[in-house]
């Protein structure tokens, strides 16, 4: 399903004066773009309006003059998936709903967790039991109904709609639910409005689902539409190369079918996108292209990208550096183009995989000579 507005009612009301006049720097600026009749019941908390560094380090290290790192772990549950809650729990609570219920990698959950974490509404999750722990902590303290389901996301996936439909619950799974995209497409908004009204060449998402990329499209889409820019960028889809199935249709240009969906990027380890199709609409709409990584590139990328640009990424986000580089190695992207990475999760979700791309730390006893001797043997400073 996807959401239409009335686009020429819009027009009059929403347009680049109005919005460098709005002092609201948060995903509800872009209210007139949302499917939800007032803002009664948007979470207390800021969602969007997240950074987007100019990286000039990680840019040089690169070879790309004019690479942006929008910073989605600054959102509450640090993860890009807050944009898509915040709507989707405003239309549960709009519509009188008392539970919403997701199958989720991890973030969704989380995310849904925290934002309905003070509200009336109960909150049912259903994760693979592999989700990493931090993640799983999220949802126990935000006090959610967690259920660890024994077996893989697509598992918890389809458990989670059989429920739905035996309990009545409200559904917010990614793919199934048409509004997560009118969430994550305030991102693209954003990009546009900090990049002072000019489109990037090439915006990176890492793709499970394949949700945020058609969600990010579709902002683009609706800005362009609106005559607020006045080009479109192409989208480039990263995945895991395990968890390709989006790269595997596209590039044969064929249907979608079920990979092993096997990587330690655990936010895009899906064996069978639920949102595949509006994905590859993204990539072909926009004239763009697809990339896989390998699970050595994704851990290899999060410190580079700590060190290039300041930002700790989890390893789904971390793979869109990786498919920058493979991007610059097979030609599809030229060193003096605009580029934009999603870094769409904090690395602090998931640690266990961040230390397996970096050495051990030293330790010492705590005096001066042990630490003189640590110095000099190690070649330190
Ligand atoms: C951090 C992060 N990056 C990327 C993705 C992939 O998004 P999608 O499944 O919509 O393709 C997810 C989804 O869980 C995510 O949490």
């Amino acid at each position: 399903m996807y959401v239409i507005y009335d686009y020429n009612l819009i027009k009059k009301r929403l347009n680049y004066e109005v919005l460098k006049a709005n002092w609201n720097r948060s995903i509800w600026r872009y209210e007139d773009l949302l499917p939800i009749s007032s803002l009664k019941y948007i979470p207390p908390v800021q969602i969007g309006w997240t950074p987007l560094y100019k990286a000039e380090k990680l840019g040089q290290e690169a070879g790309i003059a004019n690479l942006y790192i929008k910073d989605e772990g600054r959102n509450p549950s640090a993860s890009l998936k807050d944009r898509a809650s915040a709507v989707v729990m405003a239309r549960a609570l709009e519509l009188k709903e008392k539970v919403v219920a997701t199958a989720s990698t991890g973030n969704a959950a989380s995310s849904l967790a925290c934002l309905t974490g003070s509200s009336e509404l109960k909150t049912v999750i259903f994760v693979p039991e592999t989700a990493p722990q931090a993640k799983v902590a999220q949802l126990l303290v935000f006090g959610a109904v967690v259920i660890m389901v024994k077996g893989t996301y697509d598992d918890a996936f389809d458990l989670c709609l059989r429920a739905c439909s035996e309990y009545g619950w409200y559904n917010r799974s990614t793919g199934y639910n048409p509004f997560t995209r009118e969430g994550k497409k305030t991102c693209a908004f954003e990009i546009c409005e900090q990049l002072e009204w000019e489109t990037p060449d090439k915006v990176f998402a890492p793709v499970g689902d394949g949700n945020i990329i058609s969600g990010i499209w579709k902002g683009f889409v609706e800005f362009h539409r609106l005559g607020i820019i006045e080009k479109l960028p192409q989208m480039a889809a990263v995945q895991a190369e395990n968890s390709n199935a989006v790269k595997r249709a596209f590039d044969s240009g064929g249907e979608i079918h079920p990979v092993s969906g096997n990587t330690i990027a655990d936010s895009i380890s899906v064996s069978m996108p639920r949102d595949g199709m509006a994905a590859l609409m993204a990539l072909r709409d926009s004239k763009g292209f697809a990339v896989s990584v390998t699970d050595q590139e994704i851990i290899q990328a999060i410190p580079q990208i700590a060190r290039g640009s300041n930002v700790f990424a989890e390893p789904a986000a971390a793979a869109t550096y990786a498919g920058l580089k493979k991007a610059l190695k097979e030609g599809k992207v030229n060193a003096n183009e605009s580029v934009v990475l999603l870094i769409t999760g904090n690395g602090l979700k998931d640690i266990q995989s961040a230390m397996k791309s970096v050495s051990k730390p030293f330790i010492i006893k705590p005096d001066i000579n042990s630490l003189k001797k640590l110095l000099s043997d190690n070649k330190i400073m």
